[in-house]
């Protein structure tokens, strides 16, 4: 079974959404670590709740980026980690660490990229007064919010809403195809050309097995 980390900042409903498929067993991965930036992180208590294995990597023990990602990829080597799914990660990893897991990292972002890139793709979407925002899944690289797109998901912006009542329906959209997506991971199926990411309808043949 491939083995994960999950990296988060924040309050991890997308943690949680990854740690209930894993139970189901909707996602078939074994998810190995949590990994969080900041101490007081909700994610990590959710981690901890469920019985999984969670490290602080604070920025403010280290003198510079890659010296945090260094001791990173030294963990994740020593827990043979195969892939890693951020879930509001809210750091941009370096070139260095994305280099040691090529196409191996994921990540969500609640708008249509390349829209609305950065830390409040939400309320800038709706201050910018978009009728259509969204879900992106894609993989890594070490442009922020740019690797190629896996999956999307639209998300109207109602009469009426509110940035927290839109906030709501994103996530719950989040919540939703994320896992799948992970589990499109596991089964191999995620075929990737330059940007384009091809979904193949079955199961490749190594993994029919
Ligand atoms: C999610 O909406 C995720 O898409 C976003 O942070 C939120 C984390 O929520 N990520 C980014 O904006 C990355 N640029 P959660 O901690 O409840 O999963």
């Amino acid at each position: 079974m491939l083995r994960f980390a999950v990296f988060v900042s924040g309050n991890g409903s997308n943690l949680q959404a990854i740690i209930d498929a894993v139970k189901r067993g909707d996602i078939k991965a074994e998810l190995a670590l949590v990994i969080s930036d900041r101490e007081n992180a909700v994610g990590l208590k959710r981690a901890e709740k469920e019985g999984f294995p969670a490290r602080v990597f604070s920025p403010k023990d280290y003198t510079n980026r890659q010296s945090v990602d260094r001791d990173m990829v030294i963990t994740l080597r020593n827990e043979k980690i195969d892939f890693i799914v951020l879930a509001g990660y809210m750091r941009l990893l370096t070139a260095f660490f994305v280099n040691k897991f090529p196409k191996k990292i994921i990540n969500v972002h609640p708008s249509l990229l390349p829209n609305f890139k950065g830390v409040n793709g939400i309320k800038d979407a709706f201050t910018y007064g978009s009728k259509v925002t969204g879900v992106t899944i894609h993989f890594v690289n070490e442009k922020m919010d740019n690797g190629p797109i896996i999956m999307q998901e639209p998300v109207c912006v109602l009469e009426g809403d509110t940035k927290e009542k839109l906030e709501k329906r994103i996530h719950k959209a989040e919540h939703r195809i994320y896992p799948r997506a992970i589990q499109y991971y596991v089964d191999g199926r995620l075929k990737i050309r330059g940007r384009q990411v091809k979904i193949l309808e079955e199961l490749p043949d190594e993994k029919k097995k």
